[in-house]
């Protein structure tokens, strides 16, 4: 439906103005690219529409300001990383009292213990241990699984991101053999060793997978949001359960993007009973923190493996893991926000968001969906997809490039490499509002 020559007109037009609304980031991003790679301290900062990535002068709440003075509404919040919205005082201030009396030290803090009992408030699993990023998190939960198996293998769902972990930057490639997902820099090993893929939503590819006996565990996001959102059929959830119980396979649930589903996630809200549970990014408020939790039948297994004083470097853990700044944020940030009434405020943000785009593809008729899930709604260029291939299927970057640096030039901010917009508890519903009219406006510029 639409006319890539068009597209390419109205997306320069469209650069044309980034670039001189924004010189004063221009000028930063040449003097950068002197020293960093790509011009940028970490390479998914060179994923931004637009010729140069915007510098930020300051954040605060659900809004952001540029050094060339702009201010724009953040719907993408650092990917998930600052959900809780931008400059929390309540965490600013923690940070600052724990910088004065210590940061690392190798030792547990006051904090230690109120995080572990809110953890296990919120996620329901008994026992904790922290971790700098849910990538860590997720690393170590896999060395747990395999060790407490004695099984080699890993199983993901086809187009899941669960970070930079080794067995999981995988896809399903031909004939259901496992291949690294495009663009993975420098596998270690040949993916099809370590880790078995399926449909997201397949139970009977599932089970099969799962027959083999060679499965530590199975690696889910409850629903699928790094490829779009993909949501789970009813009753896979029950079937997932049931069959990684019935083959001796641990099931851990990364809920690193769906705690956007509630205060404890849709672990929570849908009544999921994982063995282990991955949650990053928000928790700090924005400073890198991570957990994971476990069952009191793995606890009690893994406490006397992690106290056994003759493991030296057990591949566990990590010299600022779990520091006292860490801890003091993920204090400051659990005690007082994403609760209950947050999430109130939050949801019916996501489904006037989800609203605002419904009206416009209707209008136009568009083959296009939009899905939401709790405070996460996204938009995709095709019909709601039931598992990760039908949504990859459907990538369009040209598209997804026009359609963000469109909403970059009226002050919005959507997630890169997503068409995704996260509520925090600070948006309001004049930014929503303002998304709706937006990209009525950069739909309207494609269509005849
Ligand atoms: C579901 C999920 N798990 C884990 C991660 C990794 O998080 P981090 O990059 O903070 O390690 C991500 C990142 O997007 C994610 O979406």
């Amino acid at each position: 439906m639409i006319d890539r020559q068009r597209l390419a007109e109205c997306h320069a037009a469209e650069e044309e103005r980034f670039v001189a609304d924004h010189p004063r980031s221009a000028e930063m991003a040449a003097q950068a690219r002197h020293s960093l790679l790509g011009g940028v301290p970490m390479a998914w900062m060179t994923r931004w529409p637009g010729s140069f990535p915007l510098f930020f002068d300051h954040a605060e709440g659900a809004r952001f300001t540029d050094v060339d003075g702009h201010e724009y509404v953040d719907f993408c919040l650092g990917d998930t990383g600052a959900m809780t919205g931008h400059g929390l005082p309540q965490v600013a201030d923690a940070l600052a009292r724990q910088a004065r009396r210590g940061i690392t030290t190798m030792l547990p803090s006051a904090d230690a213990a109120w995080v572990g009992e809110e953890l296990t408030r919120r996620f329901g699993l008994p026992a904790w241990q922290m971790a700098m990023t849910a990538t860590d998190a997720n690393r170590f939960v896999l060395r747990f699984a395999r060790f407490l198996t004695g099984r080699p293998k890993v199983l993901v769902f086809d187009w899941c991101y669960h970070g930079s972990v080794d067995e999981t930057l995988v896809t399903l490639g031909p004939e259901g053999r496992p291949v690294p997902r495009g663009g993975n820099i420098g596998p270690q090993v040949d993916p099809a060793l370590t880790t078995v893929v399926v449909p997201f939503n397949d139970v009977a590819a599932l089970e099969a997978a799962l027959a083999k006996g060679d499965i530590a565990c199975v690696l889910a996001e409850p629903a699928l949001t790094n490829i779009g959102i993909v949501l789970p059929d009813p009753g896979f959830h029950d079937a997932l359960r049931a069959l990684t119980r019935a083959y001796g396979t641990y099931l851990v649930i990364d809920e690193t993007h769906t705690i956007c589903a509630g205060p404890g996630g849709a672990t929570a809200a849908w009544g999921l009973q994982p063995d282990f549970f991955v949650i990053g990014k928000t928790i700090g408020g924005g400073m890198p923190a991570a957990a994971y939790g476990c069952t009191a039948e793995i606890a009690t297994r893994i406490n006397a493996l992690i106290s056994d004083k003759s493991i030296d470097t057990s591949g566990v853990g990590g010299t600022l893991t779990g520091n006292a700044l860490a801890l003091a944020a993920v204090r400051a940030t659990l005690s007082s926000t994403l609760r209950e009434d947050d999430f109130a405020h939050m949801i019916p943000l996501a489904w006037e968001w989800t609203e605002g785009v419904q009206r416009t593809i209707d209008k136009y008729s568009l083959p296009w969906n939009v899905q939401q899930l709790g405070a996460r709604a996204e938009y995709w260029f095709c019909p709601p997809p039931r598992d990760g291939a039908a949504a990859a299927a459907a990538v369009d970057s040209e598209l997804d490039a026009y359609m963000h640096l469109f909403a970059i030039n009226r002050g919005i901010m959507l997630t890169p490499f997503h068409n995704m917009a996260l509520m925090s508890p600070h948006h309001t519903l004049a930014d929503v509002d303002l998304h709706s009219e937006v990209f009525a406006e950069a739909v309207a510029t494609l269509l005849p």
